[in-house]
């Protein structure tokens, strides 16, 4: 069956992951930019692996460079969730990509964010953000995002997390701007167990003191890990399809996410990059339906372990689970 008007709740979106390429294409044009050569013959991003895929991402903000640009990226991005039965999303945002770091411009980027975001309350989809540091560009980098971030929190920022690559300098070097994002109040998320071992996640656990983990599947490895995530009620923002597409598993069969489940491990669903790794929700819960039997009662579930986890206020996750109940209840 098609699960595209079953509502969903997505943790672990990144803004640009989700530019659409055409729209990324348009913008380049309109600004004399050539970044043709991140694009495959029929117009898809194109790469090789993640250290490319990285890169490539990376190109493909050049042509943001604007609060108005990235408004507009807001409102194509929420009407494509939208459109996949997304009810509430919470979206990895970059002051590295928003300004430099720098917590004017930053502050200017954002409230154009926060406007495109309200405006598609209407398609019945809720937004946060979540200000992200970006780990290859290194700890002083991430403490400058995190002023960002202290200086934004609030109703729309509710949280604060690291992607980018996870093989990029020590983790405890991260443990500061953590720090400074916990002491104003943000909720932690960071990537760990995607392209590291889980001595990544465990490390994200002990030094950033994270409540979730963007990833973590490759816990899987170690079965005193799993029983601890399980016991703590660690969260994973589980992206099948993106680690798929980026060969961290071979196939949607062989990935372990369903085992991480029956482990007891609190695990959720995600698309991270959805053009990039040819996703969207709804295709994400047709792959777990065919892959693992998943069903409507499963992905209920999931939602329900999600919206638990959002960083959002309790008004607000009071809202969003009446989007959850069904039409007839
Ligand atoms: N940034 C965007 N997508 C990412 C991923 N899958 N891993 C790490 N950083 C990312
Ligand atoms: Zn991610």
């Amino acid at each position: 069956m098609t699960y595209k008007d079953v509502p969903k709740v997505e943790l672990h979106h990144h803004i640009e992951g989700a530019a659409p390429p055409a729209l990324v294409r348009d913008m380049a044009r309109a600004r004399g930019l050539d970044i043709s050569h991140i694009f495959d013959a029929q117009g898809a991003y194109s790469y090789r692996d993640f250290l490319q895929f990285l890169n490539v991402y990376e190109v493909a903000t050049r042509p943001f460079s604007s609060p108005d640009d990235y408004a507009l990226l807001m409102a194509v991005v929420a009407g494509e969730a939208a459109e996949q039965g997304v009810v509430y999303l919470e979206t990895f945002l970059s002051p590295d990509f928003c300004g430099g770091r720098d917590p004017v411009a930053w502050q200017e980027y954002l409230a154009a964010m926060i406007e495109a975001a309200a405006s598609a309350e209407q398609l019945g989809i809720t937004l946060r953000g979540i200000v992200t540091a970006v780990r290859h560009s290194g700890p002083e980098a991430a403490r400058e995002t995190a002023v960002c971030a202290q200086e934004t929190a609030g109703d729309f920022i509710v949280g604060f997390g690291m992607g980018g690559d996870e093989n990029a300098g020590a983790t405890a070097e991260f443990a500061y701007a953590f720090d400074m994002a916990r002491e104003a109040g943000l909720r932690l998320t960071s990537h760990a167990g995607e392209w590291a071992g889980p001595a990544s996640v465990r490390d994200a656990l002990t030094h950033l003191k994270v409540e979730r983990i963007g990833h973590g599947v490759r816990a899987i490895e170690d079965p005193e890990l799993v029983a601890l995530l399980a016991d703590t009620g660690t969260v994973l923002e589980v992206c099948p399809g993106s680690n798929v597409a980026l060969g961290v598993y071979p196939s949607w069969e062989a990935h372990p996410i369903a085992r991480l489940r029956d482990a007891g491990v609190k695990v959720t669903v995600s698309t991270d990059d959805p053009p990039f790794f040819h996703t969207n929700m709804t295709r994400e819960f047709e792959e777990l339906e065919r892959a693992f039997g998943w069903g409507l009662s499963e992905f209920a579930a999931l939602n329900r372990v999600a919206l638990d986890a959002a960083f959002c206020d309790d008004a607000t996750r009071a809202e969003i689970a009446k989007r959850l109940e069904p039409a007839d209840a």
